[in-house]
């Protein structure tokens, strides 16, 4: 069966990747992934506050506003909390790259744009074959509206388009008031794909102890339904590649996202739960379901589930809604 896909202008011989996480954290288990079938892997996030920390460190000596360079160093986060500090991040990447054929995908994370984004060129000059671009924001300033954030976030994609040369792609979280035109918007910025995308680890209440629990649990196919709408819904109308992350579990879930547009899907949970020999259970899941169904490739299902393209637009429109909720019958 023919699973091939191409995303971020490389060919690849079919769509499953490794996503941002600490499954590339060390160089073999890159390349047992990569013997496992991994045909592109995504390096886990470099954060805005950790560049710029490590910016305003390197200007110290000339920084004229000492009492406000102290502050801004206490309030981004010691490089040493993190897995990789800027430097051991090039250096992880600069030596995938020898170890491994497959193409390695740099991430950086953040929301405002500011001298950390040269850092996207030093990732290209190390290598990387592209770069994922992760927007994450936690909006919680009743003064910002979602206009000022969207134009905030478009700020950072400019900024980093204009230092990378590589294949860029956005990450997106879930909750934009009119996602298809922040997508569009982000088209016109240059980014070449869409991850869709990241999740929220909203923290739990803990009533006995009166605490504020933070948690990380690993996700299920049931958060790839959000995922699915949104990409049917771009789907045929952006020259963005499409990529989903998060709730895909099986051959069934990759399938899904694919009908419904997706160029390639991402995997994080799903391998750390099960192994890289997961990436071969889920292609021949795929394979399997496509050859019952009578199809010589996935290209042929690309899409086919689409707003445009399905039979039954109206499941991803409001009536959708009022026709779901007057049918239940319990
Ligand atoms: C332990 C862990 C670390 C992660 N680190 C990153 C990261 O550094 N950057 C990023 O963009 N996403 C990161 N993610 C999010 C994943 O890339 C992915 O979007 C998310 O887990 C949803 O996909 P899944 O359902 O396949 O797990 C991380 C996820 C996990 C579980």
């Amino acid at each position: 069966m023919d699973l091939s896909t191409t995303y971020l202008g490389m060919k690849l011989p079919h769509p499953l990747i490794p996503g941002a996480s600490p499954l590339a954290d060390e160089l073999d288990d890159v390349k047992r992934l990569e013997d496992a079938g991994a045909p592109m892997i995504v390096l886990r996030s470099l954060f805005e506050e950790q560049l710029a920390h490590e910016q305003l460190s390197a200007h110290s000596g000339i920084d004229a506003h000492e009492n406000a360079f102290a502050e801004a160093l206490s309030y981004f986060p010691a490089s040493e909390g993190f897995r990789f500090g800027p430097e051991s991040y090039i250096e992880h990447l600069v030596r995938l790259k020898r170890a491994v054929g497959i193409p390695v995908v740099a991430s950086i994370n953040g929301t405002t744009a500011g001298g950390w984004v040269e850092y996207a060129r030093l990732l290209a000059g190390a290598g990387a074959d592209a770069l994922e671009l992760n927007l994450f924001l936690v909006p919680t300033d009743p003064e910002e509206s979602a206009l000022d954030i969207e134009d905030r976030l478009l700020a950072v994609v400019r900024a980093v388009r204009s230092h990378v040369p590589i294949p860029l792609a956005v990450k997106l979280s879930p909750f934009y008031t009119s996602f298809p035109h922040f997508a569009r918007r982000i088209e016109s910025e240059g980014a070449d794909a869409l991850v869709l995308f990241n999740r929220f680890y909203e923290p739990d209440i803990d009533i006995r102890n009166q605490q504020v629990v933070r948690a990380l649990t690993l996700s299920s196919s049931t958060e790839l339904l959000p995922r699915l709408h949104a990409l049917a819904i771009v789907s045929g109308r952006t020259r963005l590649g499409l990529c989903v992350t998060g709730g895909v579990h099986s051959g069934l879930d990759a399938l899904k996202a694919v009908m419904c547009g997706a160029d390639a899907v991402q995997m994080v949970s799903a391998l750390l739960k099960e192994g890289p020999k997961h990436i071969a259970t889920v292609r021949e899941q795929m394979a399997t379901v496509l050859e019952a169904n009578e199809y010589d490739s996935l290209a042929q299902v690309k899409g086919s589930m689409s707003l445009t393209r399905c039979p039954d637009p109206k499941a991803y429109e409001r009536v959708n809604y009022m026709r779901i909720l007057q049918n239940w019958r319990g």
